[in-house]
């Protein structure tokens, strides 16, 4: 596995791998790698014959400087799992030669409408970042495919978008959240959890399972299926932050041509904000 820092050492290997027929799976990650990094990369090695990794805690998708100096950096064990797993290449930038003139003179990308709502209204200028961020490092990279998680919901369709938008000649593979048996989607932010906090997580996705099989059958219903689900969540110990249940296409409330909604839950646990989300058939 070779550890690259320098984008141009990395254009000129991509390079002479592209001219011996190499295809090229991609996954971008902020490094701390966990499982579902991993399940990542091996849904790029079942397409493609080179993965490329790239680890870069990215300050443009920050809006709180305390959290981007506070994000673990753990750059020895990140490469120990990518050795273990077969990637062929991890690219670590500096931030210094991913933003050389700094963010405030940043050209940037951003998906109108859809990086707005929802987690974007939460955190202005967030889902810029990301997809500024995303497109940046295709053009380093230039994968032929690239894997991100529903974990993250609106990133997802945000990058669907932008490459659609921008005709970027890059396949995007959707990977299904990887969870613990107890059904808690895996995260970074998981291992931050007290012990007691860890055994109360798991309530999260319940009550998410439990809500969307009620939108399922009520879809009309839902501004109070939120409001009940949000009081279980508030009496198990969590303080509910967000839950939407929207058009999974379009991140818009349900409407009558709706096919499927996205129930996107956020809430607290301590000082620990947990996020998951599931997709259902509607007028099945
Ligand atoms: O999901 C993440 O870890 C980040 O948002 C990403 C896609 C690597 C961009 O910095």
């Amino acid at each position: 596995m070779k550890v690259i820092e320098d984008p141009k050492q990395l254009r000129n290997e991509i390079k002479k791998l592209k001219q011996q027929g190499a295809n090229i799976g991609f996954v971008p990650t902020m490094g701390n790698l966990h499982q579902g990094h991993l399940t990542l990369v091996k849904e790029a090695q079942q397409h493609t014959s080179i993965s490329v990794v790239s680890i870069f805690v990215n300050p443009m998708q920050f809006n709180n400087k305390n959290d981007l100096d506070n994000y673990p950096k753990t750059l020895a064990e990140d490469c120990a799992k990518l050795e273990q797993a077969g990637v062929d290449i991890v690219f670590t930038p500096t931030a210094e030669v991913i933003y050389p003139n700094g963010l405030a003179e940043q050209t940037f990308v951003e998906v109108p409408g859809i990086s707005d709502s929802l987690e974007g209204e939460l955190r202005p200028g967030h889902f810029r970042g990301v997809s500024t961020i995303v497109a940046k490092l295709f053009n380093l990279v230039q994968p032929d495919l690239a894997c991100f998680g529903e974990k993250d919901f609106q990133q997802l369709t945000i990058i669907k978008k932008m490459v659609i938008d921008l005709a970027m000649p890059i396949e995007i593979i959707p990977v299904a959240t990887v969870r613990e048996t107890s059904g808690l989607a895996m995260s970074s932010r998981n291992n931050k959890l007290s012990s007691s906090e860890k055994e109360i997580a798991p309530k999260l996705s319940e009550v998410m399972n439990e809500l969307a099989s009620k939108v399922q059958s009520a879809p009309q219903e839902c501004k109070q299926l939120i409001k009940d689900a949000s009081h279980t969540l508030d009496d198990s110990g969590f303080k509910t932050d967000e839950i939407h249940v929207v058009d999974p296409l379009t991140l818009a409330p349900l409407n009558k041509d709706s096919k499927q909604a996205v129930v996107l839950m956020a809430a607290f646990l301590g000082e620990t904000r947990l996020i998951d989300n599931v997709v259902v058939d509607l007028h099945p």
